[in-house]
């Protein structure tokens, strides 16, 4: 437990933290990877150039901060980013440095205003917010490691077929290199892939939805090549372009908190844009088996040719009673709106949204508006989730 004077004084740090933390998160990351190269084998070099991690960790700091008396209030966060650094391998051993590192940039950035008295009740705080991210990541490692075919880390997973979906779209199929069981997983769990390419200096690591309910037998994933903004995305492409049946990947534990929970009877539509159907796929395919209420899965693309998994939703709604499958192509019809949503969309069900950040903000403010309980809509974004 913290003393009422640290807590008092990381409390009076909030509003410097608010001005201050962008330029801090950035420091230290330049300071870390200066004296620990390695640890850019674990980070997403991308995420890094676009800041987008940088402002995942102030807004965590900042958060923690806010919540410095009562840290069970930001647990739900702790455990949607242990979940991700449970994927990735981050380990105990890692917490110290990243403090070291975190410390010495809050006095970079702060210089006098930063007093031992602020830096020793930082260096106590960040103590204890990095055991309930320890605590919580070994229960998710240990999880992990005891189900059935489970283990820590990574394992080379061998492909076994590729599938192409639409132009930029192709779906590999992977199964236990060693021959080992499948561990299972639920519906909207993400696998991280660590792929080495030829002349890079460290490895890169990415996360892939699961694109199809557990089955027992092999996990897909559903890759878009990144090519249409420049500069092209390094793993996405570089899968698309080498990655053949027969051929080995590395693959971690299905992680991730954004899963299909809708109880049975509770009418819930899946809102997908683009490639973010992935994890809605999975979960479509698990509420049509499951959920005698109705199910709906939206999939907004903008040209034709780029619906991806046209015919698998056909396949999944054709047979049942309540299932529905509703394509929207926005070049001809325009972005999905609030009258297109209050049409489509039982509000008092669930949602569950997947796509880029402007389609989420947009669906999320018109389902809020025509009555949807917030509480009721589910996201999850391809990116560091606390930057959204
Ligand atoms: C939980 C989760 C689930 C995911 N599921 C899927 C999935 O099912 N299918 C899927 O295809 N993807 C999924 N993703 C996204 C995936 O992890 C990768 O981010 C994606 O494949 C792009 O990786 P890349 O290496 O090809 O692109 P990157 O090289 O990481 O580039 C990504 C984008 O950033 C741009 N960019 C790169 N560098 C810069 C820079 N310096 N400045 C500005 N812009 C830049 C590029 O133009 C590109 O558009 C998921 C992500 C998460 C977090
Ligand atoms: C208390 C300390 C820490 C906090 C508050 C924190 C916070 C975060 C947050 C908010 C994210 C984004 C989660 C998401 O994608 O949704 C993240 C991801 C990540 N963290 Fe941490 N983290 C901490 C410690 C560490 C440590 C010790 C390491 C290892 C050196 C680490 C490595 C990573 C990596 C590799 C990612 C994924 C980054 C990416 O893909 O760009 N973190 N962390």
């Amino acid at each position: 437990m913290l003393s009422q004077q640290t807590m008092d004084i990381i409390k009076s740090t909030v509003p410097v933290l608010e001005v201050h933390g962008l330029a801090i998160t950035k420091t230290f990351y330049k300071n870390l990877f200066e004296a620990h190269p390695e640890l850019l084998n674990i980070f997403n070099h991308t995420n890094q150039s676009k800041g987008r991690q940088q402002g995942a960790l102030a807004n965590t700091v900042y958060a923690a901060a806010v919540h410095i008396e009562n840290l069970d209030a930001i647990l739900p966060v702790v455990h949607q980013i242990g979940q991700k650094h449970r994927s990735l391998g981050i380990l105990p051993e890692h917490y110290p440095i990243v403090g070291q590192f975190l410390l010495a940039a809050i006095k970079e950035v702060l210089g006098d205003a930063a007093t031992e008295e602020i830096l020793g009740a930082w260096g106590e705080a960040y103590g204890v917010i990095a055991d309930a991210f320890i605590q919580t990541e070994e229960g998710l490692y240990k999880e992990a490691e005891e189900k059935e075919g489970g283990y820590r880390g990574f394992k080379p997973f061998k492909v076994t077929k590729v599938v192409t979906e639409n132009e930029l779209v192709k779906s590999f199929y992977l199964v236990p290199a060693d021959g080992a069981a499948l561990p299972s997983y639920q519906a909207g769990q993400y696998v991280s892939v660590q792929v080495s390419i030829p002349g890079h200096p460290y490895t890169h690591n990415r996360q892939y939805s699961l694109s199809q309910a557990y089955n027992g037998q092999e996990y897909r994933i559903s890759i878009k090549a990144e090519k249409q903004a420049t500069p092209q995305g390094v793993v996405s492409n570089y899968l698309h372009a080498n990655l053949k049946e027969g051929d080995e990947i590395m693959v971690s534990v299905p992680a991730g908190d954004f899963v299909y929970n809708t109880a049975n009877g509770t009418p819930v539509t899946f809102l997908a844009a683009g490639i973010g159907a992935t994890p809605l796929l999975a979960m479509y395919q698990t509420a049509v088996k499951e959920n005698d209420a109705k199910v709906k899965f939206i999939h907004s693309a903008s040209h034709i040719p780029l619906h991806p998994f046209e015919r698998e939703l056909l396949g999944i709604a054709f047979p049942s009673k309540n299932a529905t499958y509703v394509p929207v192509t926005t070049a001809a019809t325009g972005h999905i709106d609030q009258d297109f949503l209050a049409k489509h969309v039982d509000t008092t069900g669930e949602v569950y949204l997947c796509g880029p950040v402007g389609f989420m903000e947009a669906m999320i403010t018109n389902l809020v508006a025509i009555g949807m309980p917030k509480e009721n809509i589910h996201f999850e974004f391809f990116g560091p989730a606390m930057a959204l």
